[in-house]
């Protein structure tokens, strides 16, 4: 027993902010932006909290199910960070939507979604539970520098979800840890213990953007590979990839690597950027909502980050077509 997806919801802040707008304090352009990443937009929480956007996406998704909050057995919050190192925003969802399950966070960076839905597939197989709400929430832009322009223009924010309730439809899962800090890490606060001799640097994002790049190309095609040999299919049975959204020249490089057509891996890259753990799953409630997917299609979800963590897997889609 794993599961099957009846739901997604997503949640994109209201604030745009184009690569030209970046111009105005920052020394880049909308050419090197959009031709390193096929970024040319992302959204900004001007307003909202991890939290709303968290709640915003998982209503989207309870409603997409036709489920209740009541309903649901425990509430799976992968992201980097929530307003609160504690409470969770597993449990902060949990207090906004009036649910009464367990609730927890973890964080597995840009692959926070395979992991939950690996974490999840478990539950399911205990017989532990019978609804499992998957929400990927990341407020990125408050966790650069913005006066490093190699990597502010990259990332954005948003949110997602999935309700998961019994089924086969997870057909295959992969996932990888390779504990590096060098290629890519957020330092907490300092804090002010005055007894504390450690400097952790400034709470940012500090990434080699290259020894990312080509670890990402790498795992995003052996990782499908992978899953598909594990599922038993081949990668023609695939309909469609749908990968973070990291950067697209990582997606066209993966796509050749995999020796795929263009049109089976998905993108909003342009529109988004860089959620982390939430652009895979804002893209395949996007995906769902304009009815690109089909009842029974193959997809292959594929993901790398920070950690660095990597997570894959091949997913039956069980929705009616919109
Ligand atoms: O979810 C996981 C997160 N991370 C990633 O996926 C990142 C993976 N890596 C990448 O996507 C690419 O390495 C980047 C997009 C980050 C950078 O692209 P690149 O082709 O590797 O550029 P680079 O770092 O080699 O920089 C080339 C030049 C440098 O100038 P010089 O030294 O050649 O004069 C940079 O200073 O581009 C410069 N540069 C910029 N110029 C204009 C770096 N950022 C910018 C910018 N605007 N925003």
């Amino acid at each position: 027993m794993s599961f099957t997806i009846t739901g997604t919801g997503s949640y994109l802040p209201g604030k745009v902010v184009t690569n030209d707008d970046l111009t105005a304090f920052l020394d880049t352009s909308d050419e090197w932006i959009s031709t390193r990443t096929g970024i040319r937009a992302r959204h900004v929480a001007a307003q909202e909290t991890v939290t709303d956007m968290a709640v915003a996406a998982a209503r989207a998704a309870l409603e997409d199910s036709g489920s209740t909050p009541e309903q649901v057995d425990l509430i799976l919050c992968a992201t980097l960070a929530g307003e609160y190192i504690t409470p969770s925003l597993g449990c902060m969802v949990q207090k906004e939507l009036g649910a009464h399950c367990p609730a927890y966070d973890l964080n597995a960076a840009c692959s926070g979604f395979l992991y939950a839905l690996d974490a999840a597939a478990g539950y399911f197989a205990r017989g532990r539970v019978k609804k499992v709400l998957v929400i990927c929430a990341e407020a990125m832009t408050r966790l650069m520098d913005w006066t490093d322009r190699s990597t502010c223009v990259l990332f954005g924010d948003g949110a997602a979800a999935a309700v998961l309730e019994p089924g086969e439809d997870l057909l295959s899962i992969h996932l990888s840890a390779a504990g590096n800090n060098d290629a890519l890490c957020i330092p907490h606060v300092n804090g002010n213990c005055p007894y504390s001799g450690y400097d952790r640097g400034p709470a940012s994002l500090m990434m080699n953007g290259q020894e990312v790049y080509k670890f990402a190309v790498s795992a995003m095609s052996k990782g499908v590979e992978k899953v598909a040999e594990e599922a038993g299919i081949s990668l023609e049975d695939i309909a469609l990839v749908v990968p973070h959204q990291a950067n697209m020249r990582i997606l066209e490089a993966a796509r050749k690597k995999l020796g795929m057509p263009a049109e089976k891996i998905a993108s909003n890259i342009d529109q988004c950027g860089n959620t982390s753990a939430a652009s895979l799953p804002i893209l395949l409630d996007q995906l769902s909502r304009q009815g690109r997917l089909k009842k029974g299609d193959l997809l292959a979800l594929t993901a790398f980050g920070g950690g660095l963590t990597t997570g894959a897997c091949i997913l039956r889609w069980a929705k009616e077509k919109k």
